[in-house]
């Protein structure tokens, strides 16, 4: 085990170059050796060994766009999705701010990732964890929490239940010795996206087509990798963003509520840290579609190096993308239709994690459709990214659609005891500006505590 040196700063999760050479190779070593070692706090990062975005480019044969389909990989991180950045990034700022230590029990409500990303990062910093989500999410989830020491406290419900989880953390918070990385209010979360993972996203499209980004697409659960866009926005201007929803519960579109089976999106609600300022486009992806993706993605390899795709790439798509992925994906062949993107325009977009935890859904998926021939695969391959429709596209650049957007969001917070004025702050660009701000602040607080 290698003595930590507290944890990276925000710069070095961005530019991991800049960490201490010995550090950093040891940090990439334990990562396949040993993922309990807390050198791996080093690893919370989108680049490889190489210092290069871990990213796949999907062709046109793949999505029937011209435009560059740039999907950056999440299933990379440890833990195995990116949602442990915003797990530790909430948990460090706690520390470093006096107002979480080893005394306290480290409450993450989740639908799952950021449930074993707060469970994993809590065991590496020697602290207590007790993760609220709801009983019936994907059974890989519970396991690998429990496999990172961390307890579960399961609220009714799925995917879209995730307000009862919110519930249970609140009223868990009013026990001092409980603290709850909140993921849906902390701005820890909007700081790691924007700088980290918008950084990176500005990084990867270099060499790329015409190397600027058009668009962006993430689906929210918390709303903190659509910061990317905020921070994208500032280096291409012309990008748009579009935040996706499943079409089962399009509460961002026009306040619909319903259950769906994309996990770890769609939780029924406008999140505290949700910038929608800078939300462009609404678009509703179909649950069913994302599980059949995964499909295709996993077990249709022939009939993509059938389609032209090129093996190594067939490769890692058996792995890399989850259903919450696909959506993204199919969500970015939609903008890049909606807005006319041509050769040489990139649509990034993010597969939050990867394949090694939705074994159980496509069993499910078997045993429903029974026959899945090449013959399935390759319509569905038609149906879902070749032929994508621009049909349920929510154009919200008018100021009515962000008012209404702020109204959802009061009815969401107001509850939970936060102002209007603070909400009311929220309208305003410069309340964005002043907690993105806050990240270098935190990188020289990080590094006083390492006693650098
Ligand atoms: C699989 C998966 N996809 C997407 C998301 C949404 O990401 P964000 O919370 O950054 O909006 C999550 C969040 O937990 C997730 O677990």
């Amino acid at each position: 085990m290698n003595k930590v040196p507290f944890g990276p700063t925000y710069d070095e999760m961005l530019h991991p170059e800049t960490i201490s050479p010995d550090v950093r190779a040891t940090a990439l070593k334990q990562l396949h050796d040993n993922e309990m070692d807390p050198i791996n706090l080093f690893n919370i990062n989108w680049k490889d060994a190489d210092n290069k975005v871990r990213k796949i480019v999907l062709p046109p044969e793949l999505t029937g766009v011209d435009a560059n389909i740039v999907v950056m990989l999440g299933c990379g991180f440890p833990s195995g999705s990116h949602k442990v950045g915003p797990a530790y990034s909430t948990l460090i700022e706690g520390l470093v701010d006096g107002e979480i230590s080893a005394e306290h029990t480290i409450l993450g409500p989740s639908t799952g990732n950021f449930g074993i990303g707060t469970a994993y990062i809590s065991k590496l910093l020697g602290l207590k964890a007790v993760v609220i989500m709801p009983d019936n999410m994907s059974k890989e989830r519970y396991e690998r929490i429990r496999r990172y020491g961390g307890e579960l406290e399961l609220t009714p419900g799925s995917e879209s239940d995730v307000i009862l989880t919110l519930e249970r953390t609140h009223e868990m918070m009013k026990n001092p010795k409980n603290k709850a990385l909140a993921q849906f209010e902390l701005m820890a979360n909007y700081r790691f996206h924007r700088h980290v993972t918008g950084g990176s996203a500005i990084e990867a499209v270099k060499g790329v087509g015409n190397g600027r980004i058009a668009g962006f697409t993430s689906a929210p659960g918390s709303a903190g990798t659509l910061a990317a866009g905020d921070q994208i926005k500032v280096a291409f201007p012309e990008a748009k963003v579009a935040a996706l929803e499943p079409y089962e519960c399009s509460t961002l579109a026009n306040g619909g509520l319903g259950q769906h089976r994309i996990e770890g999106i769609g939780d029924k609600m406008c999140t505290l840290i949700h910038n929608v300022l800078t939300t462009d486009f609404i678009i509703l992806i179909k649950d069913e579609e994302t599980v059949q993706g995964v499909k295709v993605f996993h077990d249709g390899t022939d009939l993509l190096l059938k389609m032209g795709i090129d093996p190594a790439l067939a490769k890692i798509l058996t792995y890399a993308v989850g259903p919450s992925g696909i959506c993204n994906i199919i969500g970015a062949i939609k903008l890049a239709k909606h807005m006319r993107f041509g050769p040489g325009d990139n649509v990034v977009t993010i597969a939050t994690d990867g394949f090694d935890r939705y074994d159980s859904v496509l069993e499910e998926l078997n045993a429903r459709y029974l026959e899945l021939t090449e013959n399935v695969l390759s319509r569905w391959t038609q149906d879902i990214f070749i032929q994508a429709d621009e049909q349920h596209i929510y154009d919200v650049r008018r100021p009515a659609a962000k008012q209404r957007l702020f109204r959802q969001k009061e009815s969401d917070w107001l509850k939970f005891g936060y102002t209007q004025a603070y909400l009311d702050s929220m309208q305003d660009q410069a309340f964005w500006e002043a907690e993105y701000a806050k990240v270098a602040p935190y990188n020289h607080k990080i590094l006083a505590q390492r006693g650098e």
